[in-house]
């Protein structure tokens, strides 16, 4: 089956799809995140991988993610899983820190194909302060997981890391509020204190928030560095598929394919800038 054909399937009735084919390195790679803060990551697998065909999936019906149970994440992923899959999906791409926190081990365990998940780059971080102070804007299902006590335990000893859950902030990008005063008070109620504490790293540690990045560097003196983790992901995966074999051979610029569940009538705008392109929205 052509790639082109899997993009164009329906995506609306997965469970009764009972034949389908062995990935190859022709098949697409499936991406999702709780909302549109993946397509962050997306543009660098993109722009990494331009070949490969991109299947993404925005959960923005059930987002924010963060301020979710484990188990609920568990269960919105490993449903979304089933979907890329049931499309043909060589590998998945977790384009969310809170959702690999919560259940990229049971992803893991459940399907036998690459899975690339992603988590807040405090490693890079505390090796790049001067300062000593590092800090962490993400959800509060992120910074409360065991993986990131485990990243602190494993990265953050040499250093001080100053943590921020940033509360509302992954609503305004799902409602397309990039510049919005909303979005500007918001921003600076939780970057002035990692200023305030001598932070001179900041981490991005969700896929919604490279989005307002340029709110935040007006926030932020020359001197304090952002920390993006979308590059490091699409390298990793690329490092994946030319392991297992399924890098794509193709010379052809890969089709991208966007899926969402959103409610917002506005949901195929908001795509179409964050993408910085003109692109069709498929519901599910
Ligand atoms: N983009 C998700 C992340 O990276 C946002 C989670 C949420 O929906 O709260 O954490």
């Amino acid at each position: 089956m052509s790639s082109a054909k899997l993009l164009s399937n329906s995506f609306a009735i997965p469970y009764i799809l009972n034949t389908i084919a062995t990935p190859t390195s022709a098949s697409p790679i499936g991406v999702f995140d709780s909302g549109v803060g993946g397509i962050s990551v997306l543009k660098h697998i993109h722009t990494l991988l331009p070949n490969e065909d991109l299947i993404y999936v925005a959960d923005s019906k059930f987002a924010p993610y963060g301020n979710k149970t484990p188990e609920f994440i568990q269960e919105r992923a490993v449903w979304i899983a089933d979907l890329l899959i049931s499309k043909g999906a060589k590998a998945l791409v977790v384009a969310c820190n809170t959702a690999t926190a919560a259940a990229v081990d049971l992803l893991r365990q459940k399907y036998h194909l690459p899975i690339i998940g992603m988590e807040p780059a405090v490693k890079p971080a505390a090796a790049a302060s001067k300062t000593g102070v590092i800090g962490v804007l993400a959800t509060s299902g992120t910074l409360k997981s065991a993986q990131f006590a485990a990243l602190l335990e494993h990265y953050g000893q040499q250093v001080e890391v100053v943590t921020q859950a940033c509360h509302g902030l992954v609503e305004c990008v799902e409602r397309g509020e990039l510049d919005s005063t909303v979005t500007q008070d918001l921003l600076a109620s939780y970057v002035q204190p990692l200023i305030a504490a001598g932070a001179d790293t900041i981490v991005l540690g969700c896929t919604h928030y490279p989005f307002v990045r340029p709110l935040i560097e007006n926030l932020i003196g020359d001197d304090v560095v952002l920390i993006d983790t979308g590059a490091a992901v699409a390298k990793e995966l690329k490092r994946r598929l030319e392991d297992t074999r399924l890098l794509n051979a193709e010379t052809q610029i890969g089709q991208v394919g966007f899926w969402s569940n959103s409610t917002q009538t506005d949901a195929e705008d908001i795509v179409m800038r964050l993408w910085g392109k003109r692109v069709g929205l498929s519901k599910f």
